[in-house]
């Protein structure tokens, strides 16, 4: 049951019981941005927090969420594009208290660092990056950590996609292309997993404030001379009032707040799904 009644005074309230700290989460691409949040959103949950990230900065952020919560946190300075580092680390969950691990959540990924309209402009070789890291990041961790899951017969992925990956971007066709490949192996992944007892689902968040949104007006404004560049805060307000028909961008906790659904019990019945929380930029039918 996913609805509780929690009395709030006269009226009452009824609030969604996610039931998430049963377990532990792993959040990769969790000391910054979308990652971070949704480690934070599942640390108010009162879920223990596995957390992944390249940047030396995951060890604080890890100390800070542990005091913060009363939780217990794991965390491991490590490129999800290097298999052997996945795997060790994977490993080193196995040999700790740290599970059962129920829910992982991947928001670890990189966009290529050049402005690419047209694609030309771009050289084969700025490929590699975002393909190690978007591809086969996802692929690394997937490798990884399904046995886990499949044995325990139970738990979630939550993969962070982007609307990027459903409408071929020009601003950058590295990017775009790896994440229509995370959506393809999103779906392959549900279907493989289902008999076990897994959900497998993708957030895409349309436009996020984030350091990974300024790099693309950076490699953007790099390109532009006086007459045409713009602010980054005007580039953003361009953009919204061009493409989102709800009007804004959205946060870093709105993108969380999907997450924790989509991993709880209240999506039970939901796997294979494609998410899209971007205010209506991209609408299918
Ligand atoms: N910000 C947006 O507008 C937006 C839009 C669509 C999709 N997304 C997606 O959301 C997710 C999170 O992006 P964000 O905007 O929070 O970016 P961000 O740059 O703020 O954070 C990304 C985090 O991932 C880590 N990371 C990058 N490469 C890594 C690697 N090889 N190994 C381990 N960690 C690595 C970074 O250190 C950083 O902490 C990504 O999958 C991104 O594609 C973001």
């Amino acid at each position: 049951m996913c609805l509780t009644e929690r009395n709030l005074g006269l009226l009452g309230s009824i609030v969604l019981d996610l039931g998430l700290n049963d377990g532990s989460v792993l959040v990769t691409g969790a000391a910054a941005g979308i990652g971070l949040e949704v480690a934070k959103q599942f640390a108010k949950e009162g879920c223990d927090l596995i957390l992944w990230d390249q940047s030396s900065n995951i060890h604080e952020v890890g100390q800070s969420l542990a005091a913060q919560y009363s939780i217990s946190v794991k965390t491991s300075r490590i490129d999800v594009a290097n298999e052997a580092e996945v795997n060790r680390a994977t490993e080193d969950l196995t040999d700790s208290q740290m599970v059962p691990l129920k829910y992982i959540v991947h928001a670890a990924a990189v966009g290529s660092g050049c402005f690419g309209f047209p694609f030309t402009r771009l050289n084969p070789s700025d490929w590699l990056k975002p393909l190690q890291v978007n591809l086969m990041g996802m692929v690394n961790l997937a490798h990884a950590v399904a046995p886990i899951l499949v044995k325990q017969t139970t738990g979630s992925f939550v993969m962070i996609g982007s609307v990027a990956g459903q409408i071929g971007s020009q601003t950058d066709p590295p990017y775009s292309a790896t994440k229509a490949a995370n959506i393809n192996f999103t779906q392959c992944m549900a279907k493989d997993l289902a008999p076990h007892g897994i959900r497998v689902n993708m957030v895409c968040p349309g436009m996020v404030k984030t350091d990974l949104m300024r790099s693309v007006w950076e490699s953007w404004s790099r390109l532009q001379d006086e007459a045409t560049d713009i602010t980054y805060e005007r580039w953003v307000d361009e953009k919204v009032k061009a493409m989102i028909p709800l009007g804004n961008m959205q946060n870093a906790e709105d993108i969380a707040n999907m997450v924790l659904f989509l991993s709880s019990r209240c999506a039970s019945q939901v796997t294979g799904q494609i998410i899209n929380v971007d205010g209506g930029y991209v609408m299918h039918w």
